[in-house]
C-alpha cells in the first residue's frame, strides 16, 4: 500500500510554532518513526504552504498512491479549491488535525475537505496521523 501525507500551510514549522497547541516534535522526526512503526507501507510526505501546490499534489497522487492522509491546516477552513480537488479525486482522504478544532475558534469548526473525505481523525496531537494510516490499512 502506497500512503502520501500532505500537510498544509505552517506544518513545516512543528515543533516551533504554538507548542502549547501542536507539540514540541518537527514532522521530519515524527515521520521517520511513522516510517519505522509502518514498515510494510510506502509512505510519502510532502508540505507546501500554497495552495496551488497543494491542490496539484492531491491531483497528481490520485495516480501515484492508493490514499491520501491530508492536513490542509488553514486551508480546510477556507479553500473551496482544496474541497473541489479531494472531491475530483477517485482515492479516498483521511482528514486529519493535530489540534482539536472543534474546541478552537469558531472559524475552524467549518472544513471543506469534510463533505468528500473518507473520514475525519482530529486532536490526538501527532497520533492522529498514525490512527489515520491504522484504518487505511
Ligand atoms: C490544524 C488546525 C487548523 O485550524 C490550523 O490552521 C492548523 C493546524 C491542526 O492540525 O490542528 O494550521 O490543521
Amino acid at each position: 500500500m502506497r500512503i502520501i501525507i500532505i500537510n498544509g500551510p505552517n506544518l513545516n514549522l512543528l515543533g516551533k510554532r504554538e507548542p502549547d497547541v501542536y507539540g514540541t516534535a518537527t514532522f521530519e522526526s515524527f515521520f521517520k518513526t511513522l516510517q519505522e512503526k509502518f514498515n510494510e507501507v510506502t509512505l510519502d510526505y510532502f508540505q507546501s504552504n500554497i495552495e496551488g501546490e497543494l491542490i496539484t499534489k492531491i491531483q497528481e497522487s490520485a495516480s501515484n498512491f492508493d490514499a491520501i492522509v491530508l492536513n490542509a491546516a488553514a486551508y480546510t477552513h477556507t479553500s473551496i479549491g482544496i474541497g473541489d480537488a479531494v472531491k475530483a479525486i477517485e482515492i479516498p482522504v483521511i482528514e486529519v488535525h493535530i489540534s482539536n478544532t472543534f474546541a478552537r475558534e469558531s472559524f475552524r469548526h467549518q472544513s471543506y475537505i469534510a463533505p468528500n473525505a473518507k473520514g475525519i481523525i482530529v486532536g490526538f496531537g501527532l497520533q492522529s496521523y498514525t490512527l489515520a494510516i491504522q484504518s487505511l490499512i
